[in-house]
């Protein structure tokens, strides 16, 4: 048994994603009146994200069953100890994350997330999970909470925050990268930008879309 396939993890993310599932964006009154063209717009906006997001406050946005079960092995496979997320939300992404770390033998997680509220949530998950030792809650906009105090080496990145910020938060963490780190960007076709970076070789990447949902990169040497 692993700590994600196991009480209270297990249960924990089951009636997360239900409670999500229930509680699609779609149904905000933040989206009424939003046509296709205004919602791609803002998913790509520098300068509207903060403004967006503290309209979908109360929602869990959380990354797929399957994309959550690709961060679990990813992290296994690579021993990772070490991980850097963007984008909190309610922590279900943070979940698979740190059940990853304790089934490593332990590590540091720091995700980090601009929404109070959210945040206060996400704690409570990870408490409930018996797993927030793992983790450093870094609130703020990520642009500046994840410019300082990072750990030497990054084993894994997860991208989920603002999509336009991709290329701009990769700045931060880039020097801390090894050869073989792993970054798993989530809906990156809102971020041209971010794609050609890690799309071209003579950057220091490789790179492919894993499924419609992330792009899967790793540094090179
Ligand atoms: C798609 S949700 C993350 C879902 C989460 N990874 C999961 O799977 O459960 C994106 C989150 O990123 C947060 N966010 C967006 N831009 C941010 C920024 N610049 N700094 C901090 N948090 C940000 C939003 O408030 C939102 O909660």
């Amino acid at each position: 048994m692993t700590t994600l396939s196991s009480a209270p993890v297990a249960p924990l993310l089951a009636r997360l994603f239900a409670e999500a599932d229930a509680n699609p964006p779609a149904a905000s009154p933040a989206f009424a009146g939003i046509t296709g063209e205004d919602h791609r717009r803002l998913m790509r906006s520098k300068t509207e994200y903060r403004d967006f997001y503290a309209a979908l406050a109360d929602f869990a946005l959380p990354v797929s069953r399957e994309v959550g079960g690709l961060l679990y092995m990813l992290s296994r496979a690579i021993r990772a100890t070490s991980i850097v997320e963007f984008g909190t939300s309610f922590g279900l992404s943070t979940l698979h994350l740190a059940a990853a770390l304790r089934d490593n033998g332990g590590g540091r997680l720091i995700t980090s997330e601009f929404e109070p509220a959210k945040l206060l949530r996400a704690r409570d998950n990870l408490t409930r999970a018996g797993l927030a030792d793992l983790v450093e809650f870094r609130e703020g906009d990520a642009l500046e909470t994840l410019a300082t105090d990072l750990p030497e080496t990054i084993d894994l990145v997860l991208l989920d925050g603002a999509k336009a910020l991709y290329s701009d938060i990769l700045d931060r963490l880039e020097d801390r990268l090894r050869p073989g780190t792993i970054l798993i960007a989530d809906n990156a076709d809102h971020c041209p930008e971010y794609l050609e970076r890690v799309g071209n070789i003579a950057n220091g990447y490789m790179s492919m879309p894993f499924s419609d949902e992330v792009e899967l990169s790793i540094r090179l040497g």
